[in-house]
């Protein structure tokens, strides 16, 4: 077997203790007799399951009991819209700072439900806190903490007072400790730190769900699926189960401050090299650079076809730029060991001596 270094944005690396055990365990699940594919989501053995990935999640982030945990389907791209259908909750106007692709996605979205104020729009950084204009009467306040695409991360949780913060934190979720009573919601596709496509990890304070639009169609009602345990229908069982296999990983390694000692010294050393020379570079200001997404470009774009195939050779994977952007990015998420940045940058160092 060899397996290649992933960069993968999403679907992205898995912990490889985690394929091996859902390896072990695919045909025979704890003397079930079956596979976790296979169960009834209502039998003992699929709730205990599900029971265990929850709790472990709220371990992990130190969950505050206030807020509901829900395991759903139709990605973070869904949650675009049922985030107004749920938490307009009367009223006609909400926030949203716009840092790149993902929150003008989101933001499209809301329009079809509500007023979008745009509290305010960057580039290549993110806004400081007093560049925010925020409206009092929102609803709330939506954000994206990590921009995948642009590599752009808030360094701060924006302070926006009574007034909910919601984050899509899809993909910079679990890669830190972060401070859950600080936001009324956060919800994440899991195909990057979770687990699996497939799966849509949502947090939210228990007081904001109930008040949904009446139209709001009852897969997308937070109420629906607070009521149901997430299990209103068929939930995506497999997935759910190695979610928590890479909850229970996480744990097993030391919890968030560990991995985001690990993160905080992947992406450091990544972004050191890449200033350090002149044939790379990143767009991205040095205080908004993402741990999780590390967009890069050679000075000279007619080698990047060379350099992708010959990263390919060296079993360094997946290394393309998103094509609304271009040039290369490293996604370098949990699973992401850091021998795998050290073998990026020992490649890279030795391409730009063959080219540069
Ligand atoms: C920050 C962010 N938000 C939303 C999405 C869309 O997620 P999904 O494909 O689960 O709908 C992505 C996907 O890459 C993302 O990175």
């Amino acid at each position: 077997m060899s397996r290649v270094y992933n960069f993968s944005a999403g679907p992205a690396a898995l912990p490889q203790d985690v394929l091996q055990q859902a390896r072990d365990e695919m045909l025979d699940w704890e003397s079930s007799g079956m596979s976790v594919m296979e169960m009834s989501h209502r039998g003992k053995e699929f709730t205990s399951i599900a029971a265990a990935a929850e709790a472990d999640l709220r371990e992990l982030m130190a969950i505050p009991e206030n807020y509901k945990v829900l395991f759903l389907q139709g990605g973070a791209s869904s949650q675009f819209a049922a985030i107004p259908m749920n938490l307009l909750r009367g009223k006609k106007r909400a926030d949203y700072i716009n840092t790149g692709s993902w929150s003008k996605k989101a933001i499209a979205e809301a329009k079809r439900f509500c007023d979008v104020n745009v509290a305010a729009e960057t580039s290549m950084c993110t806004p400081s806190q007093d560049e925010l204009n925020l409206n009092p009467d929102a609803a709330y306040v939506h954000y994206t903490p990590n921009e995948t695409i642009q590599g752009v991360e808030f360094p701060y949780v924006p302070e926006t007072g009574d007034v909910p913060l919601i984050a899509d934190m899809s993909s910079t979720i679990l890669s830190r400790p972060i401070d859950v009573s600080k936001f009324g919601m956060i919800y994440a596709g899991a195909q990057k730190n979770i687990g699996p496509a497939g799966l849509t990890v949502v947090i939210v304070r228990e007081d904001l769900i109930g008040e949904a639009m009446p139209d709001t169609p009852t897969m997308f009602n937070y109420a629906t699926m607070m009521d149901a345990g997430s299990m209103y229908n068929t939930p995506p069982t497999y997935g759910w189960y190695l979610a928590g296999l890479v909850f229970k990983w996480l744990k097993g390694n030391g919890g968030l401050q560990a991995i985001a000692k690990v993160n905080g010294r992947k992406a450091f050393k990544l972004y050191a090299y890449i200033d350090g020379s002149s044939f790379y570079s990143n767009p991205v200001a040095t205080n908004s650079r993402s741990w999780m997404n590390v967009p890069f470009v050679l000075a000279n774009s007619e080698l990047d076809a060379s350099f992708l195939a010959e990263a390919k050779e060296a079993n360094l994977v997946t290394l393309k730029g998103h094509r609304s952007v271009g040039g290369m990015r490293a996604s370098i998420y949990n699973a992401m060991p850091e021998e795998g940045v050290q073998a990026l940058i020992d490649f890279m160092a030795d391409f730009e001596k063959r080219n540069g």
